[in-house]
């Protein structure tokens, strides 16, 4: 069956969502799930823009090896050059150049002409085929491009050496219909498109809410390719969401009568983890991923499900790996079936890290009796990124009550050598225990958003909490696990303020790399 690319874009437009920016450890570790999601193209970040991101499409570069490695660079030669150098190790390596073609966009951004734009564009795509045979080109803002200059500059990218054409819809501006006839005019119109084997790919914002049906209009039209983000996570409104254009083309191949090669039963544990690692919740009634998105809480519907599941279930929550909530482990459990059931939910951790997050367990498992998937998970998911941790949590003691002061005393270690200790007060505990860690780490920041929920069910369930911080260096994001929510919220700050002082090394980093 003809298949539809996927383009995964998460790591370069998804990480574009404000305070979604994910450390080097963070974004190996979603690349490394997406290669297992089989995304045919990971576009891993954009090189030119800072030291950080070169390097972390270098080392996912270096590291991923059954799909396309991709780097992002504007139609200037020093993009070209930063992205052909990071995608060098990659067994397969593409890199992605785009330059504006509307009038808006040439007028008033590049301040430039169309014939300008158009040399620029063929210059540079010649300019990547000396570092790749892979070049993808995009006329940024092609939907709101006039027909004829959209036309001229498809036609010669492709002279030039490019092999894949995006149309972004960048501004999520285009409605179904004239997406799906943008796709289907230029293959009519433009015959080096089959000529050439070109692949077309869409690339879809969600302003108006509509990138994925947009996206799904284009696949109609023709485009082979479709760019999205898991969780549909992205610049502004967002992506198109990938795991709904892939559960869309495989629930409905009776009507697109096209795939993708997407192994759907990773689909939730890469959701998850790119929602915690990047603090953005995924609403719960986002479709496939959220979760209510196969509760049924109508009586009717409820029995209509215990009859026959298809009665009001299009698609099966196992096809995209949603966990089944059962009672899995317990105190007694061994290290090899604990092992074992971190495989069985699809993660792979090294020795190091399963002894880490075994010991843990046990330490829950003292705490609460019953353990689910759920619980696994998240004592994972707070494994990632641990490496960038300069604050440790020692101790917490926090007194509060009615007509009490509320007061914590907190003690952190600092990189695993010094401890240091303080107390403060505050209008409630948690204040109290932010301010002591900010009295310590010297990090001031305010508290923009704090958000708690149950992990799994019962009066025993851990508590998790997100938190949003907005600092002088931007806005940032930290998660706490623990069965103590105070705990919990202390974690959470402290995991920002960990993340801060890795952002502020790289920040640094950056602005010694004087030649960007
Ligand atoms: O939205 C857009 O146009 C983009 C381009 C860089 C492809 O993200
Ligand atoms: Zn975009």
């Amino acid at each position: 069956m003809d298949s539809v690319r996927i383009f995964d874009t998460t790591l370069r437009d998804g990480e574009q969502s404000p305070g979604a920016t994910l450390t080097l450890p963070e974004k190996l570790e979603v690349a490394k799930l997406l290669e297992s999601l089989n995304v045919d193209i990971i576009e891993a970040g954009f090189p030119i823009s800072s030291e950080g991101d070169f390097e972390s499409v270098k080392q996912i570069a270096q590291t991923v090896t059954k799909s396309v490695v991709c780097g992002l660079a504007r139609c200037v030669e020093i993009d070209i050059r930063r992205a052909g150098e990071a995608i060098k190790p990659a067994k397969m390596g593409r890199i992605h150049t785009f330059i504006s073609s509307s009038d808006i966009h040439i007028e008033h951004q590049l301040k430039s002409d169309k014939a300008t734009v158009l040399k620029r564009g063929v210059a540079m795509v010649k300019l990547a085929r000396e570092y790749t045979d892979d070049v993808e080109f995009s006329a940024m803002d092609a939907t709101r491009t006039g027909e004829t200059f959209l036309h001229e500059l498809v036609h010669a990218a492709i002279e030039a050496g490019a092999t894949t054409i995006n149309l972004p819809d960048t501004v999520g501006y285009a409605t179904p219909t004239d997406y799906r006839a943008m796709f289907a005019n230029i293959i009519a119109k433009l015959p080096i498109i089959n000529e050439r084997g070109i692949i077309l790919s869409s690339h879809c914002h969600d302003d108006l809410g509509m990138a994925v049906a947009n996206s799904l209009a284009a696949v109609e039209g023709g485009a082979r390719q479709v760019e999205c983000t898991i969780n549909g996570i992205g610049e502004r409104a967002g992506n198109a969401a990938l795991e709904e254009i892939v559960m869309a083309l495989r629930t409905r191949r009776d009507h697109y009568g096209v795939d993708s090669r997407i192994e759907a039963r990773k689909i939730y544990q890469t959701s998850r983890t790119v929602s915690t690692l990047t603090g953005l919740a995924v609403p719960r009634n986002k479709a496939v991923v959220g979760r209510n998105a196969f509760a049924h809480e109508s009586g009717i519907h409820q029995d209509g499900v215990l009859k026959h599941k298809n009665t009001y279930e299009i698609m099966d929550p196992s096809s995209v790996g949603v966990p089944s909530n059962e009672l899995v482990m317990g105190k007694h459990s061994g290290r090899a079936a604990f092992r074992d059931r971190v495989t069985q939910l699809g993660y792979t951790l090294s020795d190091e890290q399963i002894e880490r997050v075994f010991n843990q367990f046990k330490a829950l498992a003292d705490k609460k009796k019953e353990l689910f998937d759920e619980d696994i998970e998240v004592l994972i998911d707070s494994e990632f990124g641990r490496e960038n941790a300069v604050w440790e949590l020692v101790s917490l003691q926090v007194m509060t009550g009615t007509n009490a002061i509320p007061t914590a005393t907190v003690t952190l270690k600092h990189t695993g050598t010094e401890v240091s200790q303080d107390a403060s007060v505050g209008d409630g505990p948690v204040d109290a225990i932010y301010s002591a860690i900010s009295r310590i780490t010297g990090v001031k920041a305010a508290l923009t958003d704090y958000r708690i929920r149950a992990v799994t069910v019962g009066k025993e369930a851990q508590g998790e909490v997100q938190i949003a911080l907005a600092h002088a260096d931007g806005d940032i994001r930290g998660r706490g696990v623990s069965t103590d929510i105070l705990e919990a919220s202390a974690l959470a700050y402290l995991s920002a303020v960990n993340r801060l002082t890795s952002a502020a090394t790289r920040k640094r980093q950056v602005t010694q790399h004087s030649g960007v």
